[in-house]
């Protein structure tokens, strides 16, 4: 393939939680369409408290429920080459996406999304933060970045002007 990958990060506040499983999610569809060479795909978070660490391990068992094993993945913080390197920044909530757009400057690369805006009939505008809850707000998390991965998809595929791959 002679173009650049998409270059595709999820952004949330701890990069635990929600990114690394909105990764882990969203790679597994590029790789289930057989796209893994047309994607970059990574996580970070607006804050750098966990930096380092592995994804909360109620986010790695809710992956590996559905056979997505993010157990590798580390967790770091935005940085101003981010909006340089990659083509999407996609934010979980409204605090991320408010935060990314205020670092992003002008003619940043990347283009600054909601999360929700890419699930279908959302009744949510933002993917919750489950850190403080019970292992089903991760389910609830999965759920959401299940119904948005492949729609996000879509339009990706879209504006990279290949046809439908699902
Ligand atoms: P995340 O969840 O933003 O989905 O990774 C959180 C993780 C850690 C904290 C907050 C949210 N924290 O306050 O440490």
């Amino acid at each position: 393939m002679a173009d650049r990958p998409t270059h595709v990060l999820f952004l949330c506040l701890g990069n635990i939680c929600r990114s690394p499983l909105a990764e882990g999610v969203f790679r597994a569809e590029v790789e289930r369409r057989g796209l893994g060479a047309a994607y970059v795909v990574d996580s970070a978070g607006t804050g750098a408290w966990h930096a380092g660490e592995p994804p909360d391990r109620r986010s790695v068992a809710v992956a590996r429920k559905h056979g997505v094993d993010i157990s590798a993945q580390r967790a770091r913080q935005l940085a101003p080459e981010d909006f340089e390197r990659f083509d999407w920044i996609v934010a979980m909530d409204g605090d991320n996406l408010r935060i990314a757009r205020q670092r992003a400057g002008s003619g940043a690369r990347a283009r600054v999304a909601r999360f929700t805006s890419f699930v279908p009939d959302a009744s949510v505008d933002d993917v919750p933060d489950p850190y403080y809850g019970g292992p089903e707000g991760f389910d609830d998390v999965y759920r959401l970045l299940a119904a948005g991965a492949g729609p996000l998809l879509d339009v990706l595929e879209a504006e990279a002007g290949r046809g439908p791959s699902r």
